[in-house]
């Protein structure tokens, strides 16, 4: 035992908390050289520190580990357990604080192990032992809890009391992932905090008052955050625990390495750990640049989707279980036996780098096809993404404006949502928000435009033209010179996807114009995990490795790689279409389910249905997957290394954990052996040959060895291109794409039908939790699916005199529904909001052409 709980409370550490329990280890982890103003002495160390720092964070980071329960280094300090006193000498002589609740200042003495001290920490420990039930032989902190490591190492040798400790009921499930034992709590207030004041969620509390407090939530009101896991991790005792790990595990048993989340794409560091090779657990590192320890509970649990025995073990030809040799023989003959340009590869959002550019160097240099796209028609143009100046998350955050082009970020990149909530909160950051509809951040904003689906490049020429614009798309002329207020100085925008029922091209327009006219510089909101990198390794028609086009770089690729194609692809509505009028033979999905995913789901049934040819290179069954003649066992997350790049192009390396199941193997393997059955090879044989090539002939990512990414400087990521490396190949090779042309002046591109009096445009987004395979897959998560309501203006409901709550019938020509609808007055009336892929039979996909830049439905009486 020892002071562990140093580690075990924070969640950097959280590495060492389980290895070295006897070392403290620093709560402010590669955080900027502070700049030293004062001098403080501790225990007779004289140290510098900033006149702002709290005395516990600037004893951590110069060795002295002070022991605490309340204290967490990403919240606000609330002073509640008295765990961290220590002597402060002052002008009024010597007098015992907290140390989580005061500030250095210039000539500070501090003793933090004099005999009143220790004597004061006795006290509290035997305190908090009066009613602390010592269950620790079944509780799932013990081993890794902070008040046990804290009381053996600076707690009383034995207690004082002898009476009867509370009771409580126990556990209360306070909402299907998170349990609650009561008498355990310590009441330092650390989950409540979190809630409150980090997430936004503020749904446990203490309740009660004096000897009876205690900590809960209210009756009807579960604890239904998206953020709930990290009150799990954070609880310093095991008040709060998470159900799919509880009693799964101890923490002796467990193995772990640091990866990065792959749930969805803002790449948050976490530790992955297993036991008797069995993912059991994620925690959240607290990596400066992304998460600052948070995850969110899908990144945190669904896991158990890699555990399912639903998994995909051996390859299959026709439904026969086969040897990889003659999987991929067959695999090779149907693509030998056609042309190459008859040839498509849809998906490898999920792949890592590695794989992502052995698929695209086998897809040009050895099918000859450029009929490859790992986006399903679900995100922007790759010219758009590659096309304008980045930004980080730390930059948006830091900006003076944030103007929100993007999806709803708490559904679909969580902790991106934290983030950026905390620049708001804490200090002021403005938000524009251009959205279709309301969001978890509309009420955060500054300015909210509520547009009319089709309508954001029409806003976005509006926000950046000269002179007044007296209304613009049915927006006022008033928001629209406040948001123009707000955009000078520094300006990131966020750009995303923000409905499935139209087009990326209008999104794309609108990030064009603003490109155009303004210094903003701009985040990609795009969910999928590794789709930044898909963008980066070419998983795009016309886009080669390093973000060069096609036509700028076929040529310096055919040197690199003995041949490579130059006429440009399909993307994936293309190749859909193309393939459900039978022009495609062999359809590779990589990691693809459109069925589900793409936005249209006529097109996409059509085109499955209609391909000779599909294989599948997979973990789980899907509904795409289901129509393969050959399927290919994949491996995921955690069963391999790599690297994965987040919505910055910061690239940072995954662990493998456990063993793949069956014969599983990475893509890139895939890739590699499929290349030599095509009587070719890749001419790389392991994933180090494969990132070295990726360094020599990728533009953008030249200077990013494997040593800069295993460096310890590097734990947390570099960002492509790399400062300070030489990011052009050879003095002809330019470096990055033009944007296609934008489309200039648009007031009202796609009008309504003038005659239909209730119709209205489809806006159709992703949540959280839905049908896709890793929250279907896990089951702690897969009955959280909310259910699918339609959200509309009030008018749009009293028009046809249905009440909020009552059903309505959707309609056009591809689809029919009849759905519960809710009234929502921040909806456009223009709008009507159903959510994307939440129930078995397609929802708004039924109603969504892809070939159409927006979805006009009806809303009628059912
Ligand atoms: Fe602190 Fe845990 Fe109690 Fe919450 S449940 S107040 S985190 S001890
Ligand atoms: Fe300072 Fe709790 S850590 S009072």
């Amino acid at each position: 035992a020892g002071a562990g709980a140093a580690g075990a409370i924070r969640p950097h550490r959280v590495a060492q908390s389980m290895t070295s329990p006897a070392t403290p280890t620093p709560d402010t982890p590669d955080s900027p050289e502070l700049k030293a103003t004062v001098t403080v002495s501790i225990d007779g160390t004289e140290i510098e520190a900033q006149p702002n720092e709290l005395l516990i964070a600037a004893a951590e980071r110069t060795g002295t580990y002070i022991p605490r329960f309340c204290y967490h280094s990403r919240m606000k300090p609330v002073g509640m357990c008295r765990m961290c006193l220590v002597n402060v000498e002052g002008p009024r002589g010597t007098s015992m604080q907290a140390s989580c609740m005061l500030t250095c200042s210039e000539g500070m003495t501090v003793d933090t192990k004099a005999p009143d001290v220790k004597k004061a920490q006795d006290g509290v420990l035997e305190f908090l032992l009066a009613n602390h039930p010592l269950d620790c032989p079944v509780c799932d902190k013990g081993g890794e809890c902070p008040l046990q490591d804290q009381t053996l190492a600076f707690g009383p040798g034995e207690t004082r009391y002898v009476e009867e400790k509370r009771h409580f009921e126990k556990p209360i499930e306070i909402s299907p992932l998170v349990q609650l034992d009561r008498e355990r709590c310590v009441l330092c207030d650390r989950c409540t905090r979190f809630s409150k004041d980090v997430a936004d969620d503020p749904l446990i509390h203490f309740q009660s008052r004096g000897n009876t407090t205690e900590v809960n939530t209210f009756p009807d009101h579960p604890f239904s955050s998206y953020f709930s896991g990290n009150t799990v991790q954070i609880c310093p005792v095991g008040a709060l625990t998470a159900t799919p790990y509880r009693f799964k595990a101890r923490p002796w048993d467990l193995e772990q390495v640091e990866s990065t989340c792959t749930s969805c794409s803002v790449g948050c560091r976490v530790a992955v750990q297993s036991s008797d090779d069995k993912l059991t657990r994620y925690l959240g590192l607290d990596a400066e640049p992304t998460n600052h320890g948070w995850m969110c509970d899908k990144g945190r649990f669904d896991f158990e989707a890699l555990n399912s025995d639903s998994r995909f073990t051996d390859p299959r030809v026709d439904g026969a279980t086969v040897s990889w040799g003659e999987a991929l023989q067959r695999v090779a003959g149907e693509i030998n036996a056609s042309k190459p340009e008859r040839v498509a590869i849809i998906g490898g959002a999920r792949l890592a780098n590695e794989d992502q550019y052995a698929w695209a160097k086998l897809a040009r240099a050895v099918i000859g096809t450029d009929n490859i796209d790992a986006q399903l028609g679900d995100g922007l143009p790759a010219e758009a993404v590659l096309g304008v100046p980045r930004a980080s998350i730390d930059e948006a955050c830091a900006a003076d404006t944030v103007v929100l082009l993007a999806p709803d970020l708490k559904e679909e990149l969580p902790v991106l949502y934290l983030r950026l909530r905390e620049a708001v909160v804490d200090r002021g950051l403005n938000v524009v928000e251009i959205a279709p509809q309301p969001t978890s951040f509309t009420d955060l904003a500054e300015v909210h435009i509520g547009y009319r689906t089709g309508d954001a490049a029409a806003v976005a020429q509006a926000l950046t033209a000269k002179g007044n614009v007296p209304e613009v798309a049915g927006i006022d002329a008033a928001t629209v010179q406040s948001a123009r207020a707000l955009l000078s100085g520094n300006v990131v925008v966020i750009a995303g996807r923000q409905s499935l029922a139209e087009t990326g091209q209008g999104i794309a327009d609108a990030v064009g114009i603003l490109a155009k006219a303004s210094n903003a510089r701009f985040l990609p909101a795009l969910r999928r995990s590794n789709v930044l990198g898909a963008l980066d390794m070419g998983l795009a028609p016309g886009v080669l490795p390093g973000r060069v086009s096609l036509e700028d770089g076929s040529r310096w690729f055919e040197q690199g790689w003995g041949s490579c194609v130059s006429k440009k692809g399909l993307d994936t509505t293309a190749i859909l279409r193309a393939a459900s009028a039978g022009e495609i033979d062999v359809l590779m999905l990589i990691g693809a389910d459109p069925i589900a995913d793409f936005p249209d789901r006529e097109l996409a049934t059509a085109a499955l249905e209609r391909v000779a040819t599909i294989v599948a290179l997979d973990t789980h069954p899907n509904r795409s997957n289901t129509h393969a003649r050959v399927v290919l066992p994949a491996t995921a997350y955690a069963e391999r290394p790599g690297t994965t790049t987040n919505i910055e192009g910061r690239i940072t390396r995954l662990g493998q954990k456990v063993t793949a199941p069956g014969v599983a193997w990475p893509e890139w393997t895939v890739a590699a052996e499929l290349a030599t059955h095509l009587g070719s090879g890749l001419g790389v044989d392991t994933l180090e040959a494969i990132w070295n090539e990726i360094e020599t002939l990728a533009p953008s990512h030249r200077g990013i060895t494997t040593e800069v990414l295993e460096s310890k400087e590097h734990r947390d990521g570099v960002v492509a291109p790399f400062a300070g490396a030489a990011t052009t190949v050879g003095n002809q090779r330019p470096h990055g794409i033009v944007p296609p042309p934008i489309t200039y002046g648009v007031t009202d591109p796609h009008p309504l039908a003038p005659v239909e009096g209730y119709s209205v445009r489809l806006v159709s987004s992703r949540k959280l939790y839905d049908q896709g395979t890793l929250v279907q897959r896990s089951p702690h998560l897969a009955g959280l699916v909310a259910p699918s309501t339609l959200r509309v203006h009030p008018t749009t409901l009293s028009q046809l005199g249905v009440i909020s709550g009552g059903r309505v019938r959707l309609r056009n020509g591809r689809g029919d529904l009849v759905v519960d609808a809710i009234a929502d007055e921040r909806v456009p009336r223009t709008n009507a909001v159903l959510p994307f892929n939440l129930t078995e039979d397609g929802g708004a996909s039924v109603f969504i052409d892809a070939t159409q830049p927006v979805t006009n439905v009806r809303v009628e009486t059912p």
